[in-house]
């Protein structure tokens, strides 16, 4: 949550960084900033520090009136967290002489105790913030040590939580001070100077080799080079990493929005994330588990914990484990596994789901996890993301970069991964042949072609039921076995984007209260393609519709009977009931996207939201 930028080097720093912050926006949209460095008339530097509450549109149109003089300065769009969303608490925050000027993603756990002492001596602060205490200590620090890293050294010593931050002196002018615990920043060099931000999305057009800084490093950023230190100041070579996604990720390639794009690229999605998974003697190949063959056969247990989206991919994956390798499945809610004492010991498979990579309930989760003993298996979006760097292994879903607040391709992703898992699991645990293996995981493929099947014939018939459900105060979502999973995504996709109150149930489970709420009208989607259970789900939407329910069916291909019960038919293509949530998902992702744009909501940047959740 937040996001940071800073740009030290030859060019106008402000466009850098208003257009850095553009695209970290998806990180929190509460209020932007920036501390731009300028020579003073007396030739000495000053911190022009400009803040504005909302989007970094705002921001950028304050900044028209300011020259483009400065080359230097760090900026932040913020998801509040300690304290309202106003300008007072929108970054940078300053220290009391206005020399010092930071940026901060994280939370300062020990910030209520560091203030009482700050203002103690004498440190006025002007928000309520947990990250002003930074400026303050830095600025004690700086008073002493007279050397801006030496400084933000010693005051992250005495700061407890996580931190990813940016800094720059009005007495250093041309450095931007770097560090990071538990907080993403990634560092590179460009040809026209140096670049910081919480996501290589920000600082791509000017490089692609960046480095991702560690927990306890730091950066020296100016306008001829960047050097690293660890916590004593002590010269380190960290690793660059290559970044080989293409730019065209971070545009919108003629969508009216990135949720649009994001859905559309699902079949590639599919076709990437399967690349290289079957070895030509057909074998599958999931190198980075981390684990033997001989150590997956010891599994007894497997916990899929994640958060949100990710968590309806494990609930997915629980069907898919529990069927194919019949090894018991518990899926949970991150943030309460950890507060649980779940059962765990040392032949337990944890898998972490996180398309961020750095949600803090899922790291929290991890980290528990393996004081207690399980292996632990990460799937995650981002290379080198602290779910990556946490696990004993990872598969990385092949999304690239999704920028939409509401996740749609890197679920698909989550699911085709954790499939994979299941089908190793099988066949390690001996219940799935080789041959089916090889068959099944054609049969993944093929789920490419049906996806872009449904993107081609069912997008007219999506937007009849999404003008059916526009009006409408709330919705139910309902299915069974897979579908009850695959509702609980619709479900949450409908009311993030849509505002539109909606609910996920077990079909079976309407008759235990929630058909109360039916009356004339009311929207029932249901996932009724054919699956073992097809004649129950169909039964139970006959009492909806005797109700008078107004019911959108998302079915399979050919079934002209449902037409019969439901007021809206959505297609999609005959699929094994294993991977129909990677299909039969697609028309509920294009449903909320076509509700909330009725709506004029804002969809790829819904309100209250931010993409990565870091915190607890
Ligand atoms: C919903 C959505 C969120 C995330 C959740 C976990 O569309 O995107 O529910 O799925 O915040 O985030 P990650 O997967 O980054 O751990």
């Amino acid at each position: 949550m937040c996001g940071i930028v800073g740009y030290t080097g030859a060019d106008t720093a402000k466009s850098i960084l208003t257009d850095g912050l553009k695209r970290l926006e998806y990180r929190g949209y509460d209020s932007a900033g920036v501390a731009l460095e300028r020579m003073g008339d007396a030739g000495s530097c000053e911190l022009d520090v400009v803040r504005r509450t909302g989007k970094v549109a705002g921001l950028e149109s304050e900044l028209v009136a300011r020259d483009d003089a400065s080359t230097c300065g760090i900026g932040h769009t913020r998801w509040a967290t300690h304290g309202r969303p106003t300008q007072a608490n929108a970054h940078p925050h300053v220290s009391c002489d206005h020399r010092i000027a930071v940026v901060h993603n994280g939370i300062i756990e020990n910030f209520a105790e560091l203030r009482v002492e700050l203002e103690e001596r004498g440190h006025r602060f002007a928000s309520e913030t947990d990250t002003e205490v930074f400026a303050h200590l830095i600025e004690e620090a700086y008073a002493r040590e007279h050397d801006l890293m030496a400084a933000v050294r010693a005051a992250c010593t005495r700061v407890v939580g996580a931190y990813g931050i940016a800094v720059v002196c009005a007495d250093e002018p041309g450095v931007i001070a770097v560090a990071r615990k538990d907080s993403p920043i990634v560092v590179g060099r460009g040809e026209r100077g140096s670049y910081v931000a919480s996501d290589v999305i920000a600082l791509i057009d000017a490089t692609r080799d960046v480095v991702v800084l560690e927990d306890g490093q730091f950066a020296r950023l100016s306008p001829d080079g960047i050097e690293y230190t660890d916590a004593e100041g002590a010269c380190i070579e960290p690793e660059v990493t290559h970044i080989d996604w293409d730019i065209d990720t971070a545009e919108k390639g003629g969508y009216p929005d990135f949720m649009l794009k994001e859905i559309y690229e699902q079949p590639r999605v599919v076709r990437d994330t399967l690349v290289g998974r079957l070895s030509p003697s057909g074998e599958l190949d999931i190198d980075e588990l981390g684990l033997s063959f001989e150590e997956l056969d010891l599994i007894d247990r497997v916990y899929v914990i994640a958060c949100g989206t990710s968590y309806h991919a494990g609930l997915i994956a629980k069907n898919l484990i529990e069927g194919w390798a019949r090894i018991p499945c518990e899926v949970e809610a991150a943030s309460e596994f950890r507060y649980r004492n779940p059962i765990i010991t040392p032949s337990t498979l944890v898998v972490a789901v996180s398309q961020s990579g750095e949600t803090a309930d899922t790291l929290a989760a991890i980290r528990d996890a393996r004081i207690k003993g399980a292996k632990v298996f990460g799937i995650t979006n981002v290379v080198g993301s602290p779910v990556a760097r946490e696990s004993d292994g990872v598969i990385y879903t092949k999304a690239n970069k999704e920028i939409a607040v509401a996740s749609t391709k890197s679920f698909i992703g989550q699911v085709v991964s954790l499939t994979l898992l299941a089908m190793l699991l099988g066949q390690v645990k001996g219940r799935l042949t080789t041959r089916q293996v090889r068959m099944l995981f054609h049969e993944l493929g093929d789920t490419a072609a049906q996806i872009q099947w449904i993107l081609d014939t069912q997008v007219e018939a999506v937007h009849k039921a999404a003008l059916a459900c526009r009006d409408a105060h709330s919705a139910l979502f309902v299915g069974r076995g897979m579908g009850a999973a695959i509702s609980c995504e619709g479900a949450l996709k409908l009311k993030e984007v849509s505002y539109l109150h909606a609910e996920a149930y077990a079909a079976g489970e309407m008759k235990h209260g929630p058909i109360a709420l039916i009356d004339p009208g009311f929207p029932v989607i249901a996932v009724t393609t054919k699956s073992p259970t097809y004649d129950k789900v169909v039964s139970n939407l006959k009492e909806c519709e005797a109700r008078g329910a107004m019911i959108v069916a998302i079915a399979t291909a050919g079934d002209e009977d449902i037409r019969a019960i439901a007021d809206h038919v959505i297609y999609i293509p005959p699929v094994r009931d294993a991977f129909s949530a990677i299909t039969a998902t697609v028309p509920l992702q294009l449903l909320a996207r076509d509700v909330a744009v009725l709506r004029r909501c804002d969809v790829d940047q819904p309100r209250n939201l931010a993409k990565s959740v870091t915190v607890e």
